[in-house]
């Protein structure tokens, strides 16, 4: 069955508590965009506010340790991310395997934290600028996904409904590159193919891959319409109500009321 378009906004690091209001903004467009399923993903600190105030809209992380808990100083579980009103975590993010030196090993511990304790979450994966002028890209994605998913079969399979994944270009971030269409098709069948492979047909099939990598309004109708584009992950475009939802709307009409 199609599931609704996912259009999710990654705040990084932006916002005080004076972007409450955006997000109040974003929770009441969303309520008349029903056709679109919409999440925001802020700093750590407006989790908690934003979910207490939001209707509709999801709230999530954008990072999680792997461990439950202990002497990790400044760091935070995905179970204290659950506690204050997070439903999903997104993982692997580019900016957190270069910046932090992520490797695929420990995003791959922090999906079986964050599955275990009950989030849900939306894994990264894309190719620099190098591995994709080499011809690598689709090669490196697939790999990069695999080691980076549960390891076990079983956890897998009763994870599906939970894993959404997420191809952003490296190139394509905060750029205003966006990849071509035939980029995005021929990548995001490649990860359906993974996927298929690794969960089987149905459930496989079904997981929602977004697209990221300097969506806007003006694009995001023809991205979303691109075959196995389940949705967007937003960065710089999600931090005003209008140009986030400006994307939703190009994505899912309004409902009539
Ligand atoms: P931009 O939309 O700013 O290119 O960022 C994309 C991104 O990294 C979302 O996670």
């Amino acid at each position: 069955m199609a599931r609704r378009p996912y259009i999710v906004g990654n705040w990084k690091m932006h916002g005080t508590r004076a972007m409450l209001s955006e997000a109040r903004a974003i929770d009441r467009a969303a309520q008349r965009l029903l056709k679109v399923e919409v999440a925001i993903a802020p700093p750590y600190t407006l989790i908690h506010p934003i979910h207490r105030e939001a209707e509709l809209i999801a709230v999530g992380a954008q990072d999680c340790h792997e461990a439950e808990g202990g002497a990790f100083t400044g760091d935070i579980s995905a179970a204290m991310l659950a506690d204050a009103g997070a439903q999903f975590v997104i993982l692997g993010h580019s900016e957190r395997r270069e910046g932090h030196g992520e490797s695929n090993a420990l995003v791959r511990a922090k999906t079986e934290a964050a599955l275990n304790a009950g989030l849900k979450i939306i894994l990264c994966c894309g190719e620099n600028a190098a591995t994709r002028a080499e011809g690598k890209a689709v090669d490196f994605v697939r790999r990069q996904l695999k080691a980076s998913l549960p390891a076990s079969a079983a956890e897998l399979a009763d994870a599906s409904d939970r894993i959404t994944i997420a191809y952003e270009p490296i190139w394509a971030i905060g750029t205003g590159n966006t990849a071509t269409l035939e980029d995005i098709a021929e990548k995001h069948s490649a990860i359906r193919a993974l996927l298929v492979d690794l969960f089987g047909d149905e459930q496989g099939g079904d997981m929602r891959i977004l697209y990221g990598g300097s969506v806007k309004p003006e694009n995001a109708g023809e991205i979303l319409r691109v075959a196995d584009v389940g949705g967007a992950l937003v960065g710089g475009a999600s931090l005003t109500a209008d140009s986030f939802m400006g994307i939703a709307l190009a994505v899912g009409e309004p409902n009539e009321s």
